[in-house]
């Protein structure tokens, strides 16, 4: 007989009787295994339908000789018995029973991936693992107790993080692939933003990116990374011209997308509508310094608030938005004494880029940290990996392959 092997089983449910499905659903697991141990139970909010009841959910750490296929076919099974019906993907289930965790490691079965990959976007779920394994590692290599607990971020939680001296890790995002990477990390936010006039439309600046642009980029990114706070940029045009414009498409941007905040550049000629927005219950991070959407008037990319005057109007222009309500400022390309006076006179945090490393953040463009670009090297970016080089040598690998005829081969072949 095989050894047995530990799982570790996430049940969730919103129809029906809640306590009575996850009572249901340790009988039957109990029956094809052995429960060593159960979490607490949660009370939790839906992720990605958010329209629908609230879930109870629990875990249970099993020990059984059923191998992850076996084992999934007792699942599906259990989830019938127990009346779950055929709705709309992620709508509301009378129970639902993940695979999330199994002591054999990875599985990478078609049907099956354990761990499961929304682990550590789930808050509840990083709690279970915390509870009953957390020794275990998860699937970036971190063990669960290193996990320090962290929650999904609010908006309040920024201000929070400056207060406690802990610097606030933010990274731009324009799709779901990489969102869904993006929620696997200890990045605190995702910002959406226009420069995906750049780095996705190819644009040569962010002067064209429409609402509609962000609506789409917006939903994209949120698919990936339910939990994640993303802030997303109103792009050029589309507040300027008044309060009610501004509202009226941050209120779409908001509604359409999922967004937890929107970004707005400019300082004492958008107050009015930064304020508007937040009395509205939208959240608006700001964005001072070399503002792209005012390329076109700076004559460039250049380092701004270099002269005195330009420096105190910078600051005037940080303490105005923090008044008019912003939870926190992009503050880009500055020098890096004027970003250490700006943050000193705020209690929300500054998010920098090329502004040094006396903001209480950093922001960079995903893309350049990924060196996703080459030709794209400017002083305020570090590469974090050399994706363009392995993106290359993998085509040609690929084009090779197909030429020579080793792919694709048996391996890669039905029979
Ligand atoms: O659009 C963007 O990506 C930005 C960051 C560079 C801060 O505004």
């Amino acid at each position: 007989m095989a050894a047995p092997s530990e799982y570790i089983l996430a049940l969730g449910t919103n129809v029906g009787d809640r306590q009575h499905n996850l009572s249901r659903a340790r009988e039957g697991i109990a029956r094809f295994a052995t429960i060593v141990a159960e979490s607490a139970i949660l009370e939790t909010w839906p992720i990605l339908i958010r329209a629908q009841g609230r879930f109870l959910n629990q875990a249970v750490r099993i020990s059984t000789t059923l191998e992850p296929q076996a084992l999934l076919a007792e699942v599906l099974s259990l989830e019938k018995q127990i009346g779950r019906q055929k709705r709309i993907k992620n709508g509301p289930r009378e129970i639902d029973i993940d695979i999330i965790w199994s002591s054999l490691g990875r599985v990478n079965l078609p049907n099956l991936v354990i761990p499961h990959p929304y682990n550590r976007a789930r808050e509840w779920v990083r709690q279970f693992m915390r509870e009953l394994k957390a020794d275990a590692i998860d699937e970036t290599g971190v063990s669960w107790s290193a996990i320090q607990g962290r929650s999904v971020m609010n908006v309040h939680d920024f201000t929070k993080k400056k207060a406690a001296g802990e610097k606030i890790t933010v990274v731009t995002c324009y799709d779901f692939a990489f969102s869904r990477l993006i929620a696997r990390t200890s990045v605190d936010a995702i910002l959406v933003g226009d420069s995906l006039g750049n780095v996705i439309q190819g644009q040569p600046n962010t002067i064209p990116v429409s609402v509609d642009d962000m609506v789409y980029h917006g939903k994209i990114v949120r698919r990936g990374a339910p939990q994640a706070f993303i802030v997303v940029d109103m792009p050029f045009m589309s507040y300027q011209t008044s309060v009610e414009e501004a509202l009226r498409n941050a209120g779409r941007i908001v509604k359409e997308t999922g967004a937890d905040a929107v970004k707005l550049e400019g300082g004492a000629n958008i107050a009015a509508q930064v304020r508007a927005l937040t009395e509205s219950g939208i959240p608006v991070m700001g964005h001072l310094g070399l503002t792209p959407q005012s390329l076109l008037a700076f004559g460039g990319y250049k380092v701004q608030g270099k002269t005195t005057a330009a420096a105190q109007k910078l600051i005037d222009d940080a303490k105005l938005l923090e008044q008019s309500g912003a939870f926190a400022i992009v503050l880009e390309m500055i020098p890096a004494a004027l970003t250490a006076q700006v943050s000193q006179s705020l209690s929300i945090p500054t998010i920098g880029i090329g502004a040094g490393e006396k903001a209480d953040g950093q922001v960079l463009v995903l893309n350049d940290l990924l060196g996703l670009d080459p030709d794209f090297a400017p002083k305020f970016v570090r590469k974090y990996a050399d994706l363009s080089s392995s993106v290359l040598s993998a085509l040609e690998n690929y084009a090779a392959d197909v030429r020579t005829g080793k792919f694709p081969g048996e391996k890669e072949s039905f029979s």
